[in-house]
């Protein structure tokens, strides 16, 4: 299927919407006092709200007009972030993109939500356009929608979407169509389809048969013991699937089999005579297991790293902390790692008096923990000079002190981002 622009269904397509559309849909029915009900109230996915209020509700045309109105007001506030990306769509984006195909969004919902939802979950910095009706507009048919994008982007072109509005609307277009199976469509909605795709991972093999796949991304999270970073992470795991990635999470020390006995090995409390020299090495290889066993591989198939600690804590812990050198150490990890180092890093800052009264009222100390302030307080010194100047690079610095809402809110909009700025940046270089 050799296109050069791909025209994408957003709802039931790439994202899975249903559940902020169908609120919204009773909500409205309720207001308007509808006298009928659509059975499964998926029916509102995809097709025009109007036509549907029509249909499914027997609401008159007035009515049903006065019930978009309503629809879209719960909508503006709460239902469009509802949603989510289906598992495997940033994957096929930034691999149609790396391959020089557009994508461009055609969607029957108000091309300002098409817009705003885009933005949000991550999509509009691997897409090249998006096409759908004015919000005052009654929605026009697929075909039109089309047809509008067609006279924007180069041929030849691909409609994919869910729903049988998408598959008439391509046929009519004169464009071929493939069938997103995965999305609210019934099996029966895919006649005249060219092929049907069972997932993103299907159907990027439909768009692009031969051509390279994009590689992930790898982020770690950073901070002094007792920052919280375990609950943060818990939200960025849920946030970055939100998205639409697959994750691999890890943490360090530890990882695979292997690399999770160097861990006990590391922080067992009988071990006091470790010596620093061999503690450093000792992380070094649990490193280099890690990243050879899971996180490369992972990050070759396209999907998300994300890893608790990496480099950066050795060069804090052992580098400052211990006082080995924060260059001999960087020499040493980038020897175990083959230089592989994240795309992104969140660093939760927290200054150390605050992260130590913090870790002595949850937990019993481990070997690391039982250290003498002067040590977390060297460690944090290296954390603070390592990424000094560098936020907004590699690095997002995060206020751990806040709330820990606040803390999640600060990190989560920091990280979708820089994300975007990382896919702008791959588009540029693409482009050379
Ligand atoms: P862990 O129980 O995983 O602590 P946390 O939840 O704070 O990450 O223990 C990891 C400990 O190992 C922690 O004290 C930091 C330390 N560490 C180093 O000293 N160097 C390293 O390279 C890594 C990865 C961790």
């Amino acid at each position: 299927m050799q296109a050069k622009t791909v025209f994408f269904d957003l709802d039931g397509t790439l994202t899975r919407s249903g559940e902020g559309i169908i609120r919204c849909a009773r909500f409205a029915a309720e207001k308007m006092h509808s006298p009928a009900q659509p059975e499964d109230w998926s029916v509102f996915i995809g097709p025009p709200l109007y036509d549907s209020f029509r249909k499914f509700c027997r609401l008159g045309e007035d009515a049903a007009a006065e019930a978009v109105t309503w629809y879209r007001k719960r909508f503006t506030e709460t239902g469009w972030e509802e949603n989510a990306v289906y598992e495997g769509i940033p994957m096929l984006l930034r691999s149609l993109r790396a391959a020089g195909i557009r994508s461009v969004i055609v969607t029957s919902k108000a091309e300002a939500f098409a817009v705003r939802i885009a933005e949000r979950f991550g999509l509009s910095a691997y897409i090249d356009g998006i096409i759908g009706p004015g919000l005052g507009e009654r929605q026009p048919d697929k075909e039109h929608l089309i047809r509008k994008a067609m006279n924007c982007f180069e041929g030849p072109y691909v409609m994919v979407g869910d729903r049988v509005f998408d598959m008439e609307g391509a046929a009519r277009a004169g464009i071929p169509a493939v069938f997103a199976a995965y999305g609210y469509g019934r099996t029966n909605e895919a006649e005249g389809a060219a092929a049907a795709a069972g997932s993103p991972a299907e159907l990027l093999d439909l768009l692009l048969p031969e051509g390279p796949r994009a590689r992930g991304l790898f982020l770690s999270m950073e901070g002094v013991d007792g920052c919280g970073k375990s609950t943060q992470q818990k939200a960025l795991v849920s946030e970055m699937q939100r998205l639409g990635w697959r994750i691999v999470l890890t943490r360090e020390p530890g990882g695979d089999e292997i690399a999770e006995k160097i861990r006990q090995l590391i922080l067992d409390p009988g071990n006091t005579g470790m010596q620093d020299v061999t503690e450093a090495y000792l992380y070094a290889a649990s490193r280099a297991q890690n990243a050879r066993m899971r996180i490369l591989p992972a990050i070759e198939r396209g999907d998300m790293v994300i890893c608790d600690r990496y480099v950066d804590s050795s060069v804090a812990y052992q580098g400052g902390g211990r006082q080995l050198g924060a260059e001999r150490i960087r020499e040493l990890n980038a020897w175990a790692t083959e230089n592989c180092m994240p795309d992104l890093t969140v660093y939760l800052r927290m200054e150390p008096h605050e992260a130590l009264s913090r870790r002595l009222s949850v937990s019993i100390p481990d070997r690391l923990e039982r250290e003498k302030d002067s040590f977390f307080l060297r460690t944090f010194e290296a954390y603070e000079k390592l990424y000094k100047g560098r936020d907004g690079c590699r690095v997002v610095t995060v206020d751990a002190a806040q709330p820990i809402e606040a803390v999640t809110d600060e990190m989560l909009r920091r990280v979708r981002q820089r994300l975007s700025d990382l896919a702008v940046m791959g588009r540029n270089s693409a482009q050379g």
